[in-house]
């Protein structure tokens, strides 16, 4: 029944199923997706993370698995972090470049079992920090290039093990070119770089810190390094450095908070860019589905969408081989 002379109804677009898959603009598939895996050295297989339920520290064997089943669903990358035990942490946090550690005997493992799935590292000293800082601390400040040059060590070790993708995650200045340089010179030319380029001083990245027990500890903050909430303008400062200093990818971190972040950058650049839906999104996400206050399928799939209509060209989440496998058909 007409009442309103209509010559426009948007309405009809939507009325079923199959015209709305029709007209979709943006669609995710599994090859969109990067899954992040913590790595733990133990005997355990897993060791549940709380703040952060389905997931797990991995010991290596259970990552591996992990890796084969990712690979299965069409997930292209995933992107390791260790869990480093506290004997192994100091100040000047060395571990992360020790040749031996469990990053590059990860990677090895990894690249054995599935060739084709990119390893990301991710090049930062926190987890290695006995302070929980990204960087070299000293007189309580981070100091910018004497972190730069434990970053380059790190990022080098990392992509002489195997590593696809380096992702430096630190926010310390000058890095990547120093990190792009120092893979040059040792024959790493193929080895990427992922810049964390506008990662934001950020509270959701709470659980994240509680599964590799990383937290900033003796009072000092993250913001000295990583980014203001407030600032936009300063994200595309940052990209602009990145990018001539040789990023082949970007990242924006958080990610559904800082969606026009994530829009910027793409009207602002032609390199691909990344969005991090880190910790704390997903264990909001969770928290509230146990409750039975939201639909945890419905509502993740909405978030990563978004991500992605956004701008983003791929997405790191923890929930990526959840999603996959459930909702997914591989397209590769
Ligand atoms: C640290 C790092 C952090 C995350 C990735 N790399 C935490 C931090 O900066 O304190 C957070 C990821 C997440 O919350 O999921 N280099």
């Amino acid at each position: 029944m007409t009442l309103l002379d209509l010559v426009h109804r948007p309405r009809r677009l939507r009325q079923n199923a199959s015209i709305r898959a029709l007209v979709r603009e943006t669609t995710l598939s599994a090859s969109d997706l990067i899954q992040p895996l913590f790595i733990h050295d133990g005997e355990a297989a897993e060791v549940a993370i709380p703040s952060m339920p389905g997931q797990a520290r991995l010991n290596l064997e259970a990552c591996v698995e992990t890796c084969v089943r990712a690979s299965r669903v069409g997930i292209p990358a995933v992107a390791l972090f260790p869990s480093v035990e506290s004997s192994r942490k100091s100040e000047d946090a060395r571990e992360a470049w020790n040749p031996e550690g469990l990053i590059p005997r990860a990677v090895k493992a990894i690249k054995k079992a599935c060739p084709e799935l990119l390893v990301i590292c991710d090049v930062a000293l926190d987890p290695y920090s006995s302070l929980g800082q990204d960087g070299v601390v000293r007189d309580g400040t981070i100091l910018n290039d004497l972190t730069v040059a434990a970053l380059v060590k790190q990022a080098r070790m990392q992509a002489e093990a195997g590593a696809d993708i380096v992702a430096p995650s630190d926010m310390m200045d000058g890095r990547v070119g120093a990190i792009r340089n120092e893979l040059d010179s040792a024959g790493q030319e193929s080895t990427m770089i992922l810049a964390y380029t506008a990662k934001y001083a950020s509270g959701f990245y709470g659980p994240f810190r509680d599964a590799l027990d990383s937290a900033p500890r003796g009072g000092t903050d993250k913001k000295t390094y990583q980014m203001d909430p407030g600032n936009a303008r300063e994200a595309l400062r940052e990209l602009y450095f990145d990018i001539q200093e040789g990023a082949d990818m970007v990242m924006v971190k958080p990610a559904l908070p800082y969606l026009d972040i994530v829009r910027e950058l793409r009207d602002s650049t032609e390199v691909p860019i990344a969005a991090y839906h880190v910790s704390g999104e997903y264990a909001m996400l969770k928290a509230a589905a146990q409750k039975g206050w939201l639909d945890w399928d419905a509502c993740i799939m909405e978030s990563l969408v978004s991500i992605k209509r956004a701008g983003a060209d791929c997405i790191l989440t923890y929930a990526a081989i959840e999603v996959a496998e459930r909702f997914l058909r591989k397209q590769r």
